[in-house]
């Protein structure tokens, strides 16, 4: 008897260590939340197309003045040089696939993929690149990356005016492939459960049953000659404009407030709803959070009371992906911040006053990289003082 107990007791504890060994696993192995899809897998190999002598944005910008200019004052042109970037990437081990969406093609890249070691595909096995370009890597996200398909540039119009040979493919000039290449990853992974996909803008679309559509707000609709000394077209603006727009962050918020006075005395409202973007606001890498603080003050301008309230999605990433908290604002749907105003007569208010600020990324998270920012990681887009 005593030897079967002994024996259970054993199985008992190896079980328990292993259980052990695997949730200390869990807590530190290297973490992988997306899934690498075919996608983007590999750098693209592109060619350069009859007519032109590189694959440079400089060179499209001699006679694309105006799509060169605005292309180049977008975050795509600075998806390399971009200092967050680059902190964010050496701090994560200076990953290659990072640079399958940063500087996806072949000759951005100092190495060349020749084949994996794992089936996942975080890990390549890499060659130097001898066609290895440093001009062509600073440019990031560049022109070729969405314009160039078996040596031809692909564009909406199907014109006979071009230097270059042209072709004409809807899926990418609709934008929806061509955003999706990178503004999509899946989650699906089985360690992971999350209701949407980290970075999962298009899935945030998709859950509001709305169809996919990028390029209305990111790409506005304009005539213009398309290239130097050409007939005016109808063409869109390469303005690609998010986050690191004020302005483009502000169109997408409406504000509203009430003050009502009650039986229990008066209470300040605040409604805040996503009215100008399809997908949530923020939306974008987890770091993207949205605070509002309602500050009330007395008749001398000093502090009576505050409130902070966030609006960020909260991920659990060890030792199990898992969604915590999701406070961001989805379209159209109203968020509303109640504050009760004290009624101590013998420090009468003064005002309120509401900021609602955009955080790229959190102070903490900026510190433990080391990321030493020269421009703010945060910012208002709407600042009101109310009287009482
Ligand atoms: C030497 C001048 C020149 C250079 C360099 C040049 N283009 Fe063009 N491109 C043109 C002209 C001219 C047109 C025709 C415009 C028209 O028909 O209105 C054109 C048309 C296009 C179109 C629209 C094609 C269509 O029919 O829908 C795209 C897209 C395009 N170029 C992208 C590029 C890219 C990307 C580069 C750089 C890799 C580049 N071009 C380099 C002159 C140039
Ligand atoms: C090859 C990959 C790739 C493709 C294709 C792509 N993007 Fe991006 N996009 C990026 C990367 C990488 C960044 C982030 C750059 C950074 O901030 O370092 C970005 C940033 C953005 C931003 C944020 C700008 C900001 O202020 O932070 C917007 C908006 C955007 N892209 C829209 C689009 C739209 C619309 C399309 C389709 C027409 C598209 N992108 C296609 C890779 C891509
Ligand atoms: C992130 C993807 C992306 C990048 C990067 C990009 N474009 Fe485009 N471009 C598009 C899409 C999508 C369209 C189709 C818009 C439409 O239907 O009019 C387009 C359209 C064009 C056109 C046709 C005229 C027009 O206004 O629609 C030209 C010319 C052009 N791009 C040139 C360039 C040049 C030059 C660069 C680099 C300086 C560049 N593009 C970078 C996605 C991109
Ligand atoms: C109805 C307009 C609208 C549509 C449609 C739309 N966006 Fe946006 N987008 C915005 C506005 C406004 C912002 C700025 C506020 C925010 O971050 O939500 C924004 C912000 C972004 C950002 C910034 C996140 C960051 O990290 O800076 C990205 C990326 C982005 N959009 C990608 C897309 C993609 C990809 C699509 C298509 C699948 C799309 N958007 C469709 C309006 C739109
Ligand atoms: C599937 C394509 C893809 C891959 C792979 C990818 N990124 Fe990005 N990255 C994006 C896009 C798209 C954006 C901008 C939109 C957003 O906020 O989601 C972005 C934004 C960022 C930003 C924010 C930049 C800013 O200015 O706010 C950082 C930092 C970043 N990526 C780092 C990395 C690192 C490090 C890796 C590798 C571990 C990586 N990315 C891999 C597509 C990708």
């Amino acid at each position: 008897m005593k030897k079967v107990r002994n024996k259970k007791r054993a199985i008992g504890l190896i079980a328990l260590l292993i259980f052990a060994l695997f949730m200390v696993w869990r807590l530190v192995r290297p973490l992988h939340f997306f899934v690498v899809d075919e996608r983007f897998a590999r750098p693209m190999a592109v060619v350069i197309p009859e007519g032109l002598s590189s694959l440079s944005a400089e060179e499209c910008g001699g006679c694309h003045e105006e799509i060169y200019a605005e292309w180049s004052g977008s975050m795509h042109a600075m998806a390399w040089t971009d200092p967050y970037f680059q902190v964010d990437y050496r701090f994560d081990g200076s990953q290659q696939i990072c640079l399958n969406c940063h500087i996806p093609l072949e000759n951005q890249q100092e190495n060349r993929v020749i084949g994996f070691r794992d089936t996942e595909k975080f890990d390549p096995i890499l060659e130097p690149n001898p066609d290895f370009d440093a001009d062509l890597q600073q440019e990031g996200v560049t022109c070729a990356v969405c314009h160039v398909e078996d040596g031809k540039i692909v564009g909406p119009f199907g014109t006979e005016d071009a230097p270059h040979p042209v072709v004409v493919d809807r899926e990418m000039t609709a934008g929806i492939n061509a955003c999706q290449k990178c503004h999509v990853i899946s989650g699906e992974r089985w360690d992971t459960f999350l209701r949407i996909p980290p970075c999962g803008t298009v899935a945030e679309i998709e859950e509001g049953g709305r169809e996919i559509e990028c390029l209305e707000c990111h790409m506005p609709a304009v005539t213009r000659p398309v290239a130097t000394g050409m007939d005016e077209r109808d063409g869109r603006r390469h303005l690609f404009r998010g986050g690191h727009d004020p302005a483009m962050v502000k169109s997408a918020l409406t504000v509203s407030h009430e003050i009502e006075t009650g039986p229990k005395g008066t209470r300040f409202a605040l409604v805040l709803t996503n009215t100008g973007a399809d997908h949530y606001l923020p939306t974008g890498t987890p770091d993207r959070h949205l605070t509002v603080e309602i500050r009330l003050l007395d008749q001398q301008g000093e502090l009576l009371k505050e409130e902070k309230h966030t609006m960020i999605r909260r991920i659990l990433w060890r030792p199990f992906i898992v969604d915590l908290t999701d406070t961001r604002l989805p379209p159209n749907q109203p968020r509303r911040f109640d504050f009760d105003l004290p009624s101590d007569p013998a420090t009468p208010a003064g005002s309120l006053e509401v900021t609602v600020s955009y955080h790229l990324l959190e102070e903490a998270r900026r510190k433990r990289i080391g990321y030493q920012n020269r421009e703010p990681i945060h910012y208002p887009i709407y600042l009101r003082r109310f009287p009482l």
